[in-house]
């Protein structure tokens, strides 16, 4: 029931997106992504993947002096069995080439404030905590995640 809601929940995002503001990457494994290994009838296994939105929201535009847009990072997720690989830092990375050629300035992200090993990753990758929502902080995209304190992660691109 969740999964449903939440692919409901991205397939909306993506059908109200303006063509070239919402994009999806996803990782497969060195095998798969082979010359030839590509077959229609065998697609490659996806073994993470990460959501990005090109946004203006006000409530995250405060956080970040000067700025009129962000690419908004969401639904990072890397297959149980493939976690501390690297993959989630590989994403990171391919987010930010993305970001790069679109000439965008900075990337956020929220994560849930009992999420620490998402945390790390972030900071790892030289993302920066600005804000904590306050429990009672109820304005959501996904259903099921009310109530529960997101730390709002910015990482500004240097050239
Ligand atoms: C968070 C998540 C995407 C990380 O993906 P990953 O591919 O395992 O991350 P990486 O291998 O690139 O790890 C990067 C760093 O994050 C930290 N980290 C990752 N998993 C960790 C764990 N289980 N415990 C402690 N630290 C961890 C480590 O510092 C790690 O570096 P290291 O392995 O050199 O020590 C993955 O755990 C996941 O899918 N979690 C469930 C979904 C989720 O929470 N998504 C985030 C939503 S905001």
């Amino acid at each position: 029931m969740l999964k449903a809601e939440i692919l409901d929940t991205l397939l909306r995002m993506r059908n109200n997106s303006k063509p070239g503001k919402y994009f999806s990457l996803v990782a497969v494994p060195q095998d798969d992504s082979k010359p030839g290994g590509r077959q229609l009838e065998n697609l490659p296994s996806i073994v993470g993947s990460v959501d990005l939105i090109l946004l203006q929201k006000e409530d995250v535009l405060r956080f970040i002096e000067g700025a009129s847009e962000y690419m908004y990072v969401s639904g990072m997720a890397v297959h149980n069995e493939y976690k501390r690989q690297g993959i989630g830092t590989l994403l990171l990375k391919g987010v930010e080439s993305k970001v790069k050629a679109l000439g965008i300035q900075y990337i956020a992200l929220q994560v849930y404030a009992e999420n620490h090993v998402a945390q790390t990753l972030y900071e790892k990758a030289g993302y920066q905590a600005v804000h904590t929502s306050s429990a009672w902080a109820l304005e959501t995209m996904l259903p099921g995640t009310q109530g529960k304190r997101r730390v709002l992660m910015i990482k500004r691109m240097t050239s």
